[in-house]
């Protein structure tokens, strides 16, 4: 049995991938370094480990007092093909010798057109294309909607309940969550309207996705009125709203509708994207094709990077200038995302996250039968979560998942959790993760459930 399903750069093979505790958690060095941290950080920038990273590798994360966790979170779904990789590490560095910035928009270079040539390849949609790149996600799908805005001469955007868009101010009204995300922070910005998802475990009985769609259409065309509508954006699984995926027909039938109506489908697949739900794009699997598809997160291992990939004619439509910025599509993050899809490609990851998938949502459902708190299992790939409720009811038990994350962080298996009634426990390992590493963190999960419930 591999330690990890891909090859490991130098610095990073001598990280094995095995959990490993040689303190408490945290151990002394980590508790230095957040009394530093805590004397010197803006307190609204929160940490959910009390642990100090030094190293990480594969799927595992070392910390600073040399404990080994297990990374079922990559960063909350960014290394997705693993920490390290030989492909990404060698990229970086060639590139940040030949030069770190020079600006796109001053004088370009090759890297900023290779990505956009593969995000033209890899997004789906046989049309022309074109790419433009920013920094990081929220940057991007505000330049999504800057663009539905240019090329329709509409303003109103519409997004969903339980959507998270971002922490700017027009990705902030787009989000729906108060706390942590708006809470104090308004006024938001305008002309943005918020439809009913379709959410299986919490919809009425017989909800099929063809009926969530037509609430959310009857919605939308009662208080906005198509002809006012610039684009709808949509994550195809959600992601901080709780790993939400619509029920079949749901996805399908608003991009129908948006192309009836002439309005922008911007699929934001900015923690779905990237070979993370088993196809290299999440509304793959229901054979939509969006008009614009927002990346970022596991496009380029950890570097700074985002994208708009779409229609050409829409892409096309700001004037020139209107979008970019100092930063936007640096060198060394285009290298890293090269770095990435050529693995993603070489090493057939897509496939991998597809079977590590299963394995999981084996794994998950075997857990649902044993513990009634586990109210549904959910998600595709590596895109996995579990929402737990009190025993035969639907009322969310956040203390619960609380607990049981708590519990894995003490053994070492870093779990986030999620979710408007912050009651999911979702899990993002990186798709190259072992069979016997990924075990062994189900095996604390089962655990925690065993110890805290
Ligand atoms: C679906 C989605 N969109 C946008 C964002 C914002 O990305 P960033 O944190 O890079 O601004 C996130 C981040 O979690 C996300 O999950």
């Amino acid at each position: 049995m591999p330690d990890s399903t891909l090859p490991q750069s130098g610095a990073a093979r001598e990280v094995t991938q095995k959990r490993s505790l040689v303190t408490e958690l945290p151990g002394p060095r980590s508790r230095e370094l957040a009394a530093r941290r805590d004397a010197a950080v803006a307190s609204g920038v929160s940490s959910l480990m009390p642990v100090f990273a030094a190293r990480a590798a594969g799927a595992i994360v070392v910390d600073v007092d040399g404990n080994q966790l297990i990374d079922l979170g990559s960063g909350i779904a960014v290394t997705t093909v693993g920490h390290s990789v030989p492909a990404i590490v060698t990229g970086v560095q060639e590139q940040i010798e030949a030069f770190s910035h020079t600006c796109f928009t001053i004088t370009p270079y090759e890297g900023y057109v290779a990505v956009c040539e593969a995000l033209n390849r890899l997004t789906p949609g046989d049309f022309e294309k074109r790419s433009a790149l920013f920094n990081s996600g929220a940057e991007a799908v505000e330049n999504a909607v800057k663009i539905a805005r240019r090329a329709t001469g509409r303003d109103t955007v519409v997004v969903f309940d339980h959507a998270y868009h971002g922490r700017t101010n027009l990705t902030m009204a787009m989000t729906a969550k108060n706390m942590p995300y708006k809470d104090g922070f308004g006024p938001f910005a305008g002309e943005v309207f918020r439809a009913p998802m379709s959410y299986p475990l919490r919809d009425p009985l017989g909800t099929d996705g063809a009926a969530a769609a037509a609430r959310a259409i009857t919605e939308i065309e009662s208080q906005v009125g198509a002809q006012r509508v610039a684009c709808l954006v949509i994550e195809p699984i959600q992601g901080e709203g709780g790993f939400i995926e619509p029920a079949p027909g749901f996805l399908p039938a608003l991009a129908a509708w948006c192309t009836a109506n002439d309005v922008v489908f911007v699929a934001d697949e900015v923690q779905s994207g990237f070979a993370r739900t088993g196809r290299m794009f999440a509304v793959e699997h229901e054979g939509v094709v969006p008009d614009l598809v927002v990346t970022a997160k596991g496009i380029a291992g950890g570097m700074p990077l985002s994208a708009v990939t779409g229609r050409a004619e829409i892409m096309d439509a700001a004037h020139a200038g209107g979008i970019g910025g100092t930063y936007t599509g640096n060198p060394v993050s285009c290298a890293a995302a090269l770095g990435v899809i050529a693995t993603i490609e070489s090493e057939g990851l897509v496939e991998t996250g597809r079977r590590l998938g299963e394995r999981l949502r084996s794994f998950l459902l075997g857990l649902q039968e044993r513990f009634p708190e586990i109210g549904d299992v959910r998600g595709r790939g590596a895109m996995q979560a579990i929402e737990l409720v009190v025993p035969g009811t639907h009322t969310p038990d956040a203390a619960l998942a609380g607990r049981v994350a708590k519990y894995c962080h003490q053994q070492g298996v870093i779990t986030l959790t999620c979710g408007t009634y912050g009651n999911v426990l979702r899990f993002l390992p990186p798709v190259t993760i072992g069979d016997e590493l990924l075990d062994d963190a189900l095996s604390v999960l089962a655990e925690a459930f065993e110890t805290v419930r």
